[in-house]
């Protein structure tokens, strides 16, 4: 049996992993070769890797319980409800509704009770020159501020909003409006402890909409300077796509962005996979005692 290597890619995140089949079960060692390097270097690629939507399925069910993607129903593969298209191909004779996916700093599926524990992207075309994505070190970005402000940010919950996804309002009307429905402004705590390493990082993104507590006002330069802070250039892996890539990040403790670094009229077709993370955050009801996050929640949905 071939033995598995890996290679980091970058300080902050990111490690080449080479020596397996994906196509294959993996044995017991090397998932556990596997989810050792995820939780050193977070983001792995895997090259080489020419999967298709079940084999795929069955690599992420390895690693976790795979994630339907009932909250985002229409941008599922739709023989596969696990795979999402993320592609700029037309779909339907229309343009894709996800060719602008991933455009601002995030983590996925926030916006629901269950952020994911990570997802598997595989690379089915690409242009060819950019298209990368994006990855930052959140463990980093929490461990770097002073003590001070992470204890004050301990205390802080987040409205996480889809409607901050960025173009999201330049989708299609009448499943904008559904996908709303689906998930209203949602509160994470700023600050989580990964329930595998055990260590704490800071769980921002660029959609979030304020703090519990606080109006969007008085929010908003500390939202802007904890997320410049969790993006900066030493924190952050940056993928380039080749054909037949496979990337499996932790998404408990890295945020990511697609990068619109290319030529628009060549194709990107990617699929990804999801696994479910663990339950979490609280839906800001209108009946919330709380008036700020009160008038942003109700801001949010009109
Ligand atoms: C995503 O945000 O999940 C997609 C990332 C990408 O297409 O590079």
């Amino acid at each position: 049996m071939t033995s598995i290597t890996v290679t980091a890619q970058a300080y902050a995140a990111g490690a080449r992993v080479t020596g397996l089949d994906l196509r294959k079960p993996l044995t017991p060692e090397q998932i556990a070769t596997v989810q050792a390097a995820w939780h050193d270097h977070l983001v792995l690629a895997f090259p080489d890797q020419d999967l298709t939507a079940p084999q795929l399925i069955a690599f992420t069910a390895q690693m976790g319980e795979v994630e339907r993607n009932d909250n985002v129903p229409y941008y599922r593969d739709p023989d596969y409800p696990e795979v999402l298209l993320v592609s700029n191909k037309p779909r339907n004779g229309k343009p894709s509704e996800t060719r602008n996916t991933g455009r601002n700093w995030h983590a996925d599926l926030t916006y629901t009770d269950r952020p994911a524990k990570g997802s598997v992207l595989m690379c089915k075309e690409k242009p060819p020159i950019g298209g990368d994505t994006m990855f930052a070190n959140m463990y980093m970005a929490y461990e770097t501020l002073s003590p001070v402000l992470r204890d004050f940010i301990e205390t802080l919950d987040a409205v996480h909003d889809i409607t901050l996804i960025k173009g999201f309002e330049r989708r299609d009307p009448a499943q904008i409006a559904d996908m709303k429905r689906a998930n209203p402004p949602i509160a994470h705590p700023v600050v989580r402890t990964h329930p595998e390493t055990g260590r704490k990082l800071l769980f921002i993104s660029e959609r979030i909409r304020n703090f519990v507590g606080m109006t969007e006002e008085e929010s908003r330069p500390l939202l802007r300077f904890l997320n410049d802070h969790a993006t900066a250039p030493e924190f952050v892996y940056r993928h380039q796509w080749a054909l037949n890539d496979v990337v499996m990040w932790d998404n408990r403790c890295t945020l990511h962005i697609a990068l619109k670094d290319f030529d628009q009229s060549q194709p990107r077709h990617m699929m990804r996979c999801s696994m479910r993370g663990e339950k979490s955050g609280y839906v800001i009801q209108p009946e919330s005692k709380d008036d700020a996050s009160l008038k942003s929640a109700l801001a949010a949905v009109s």
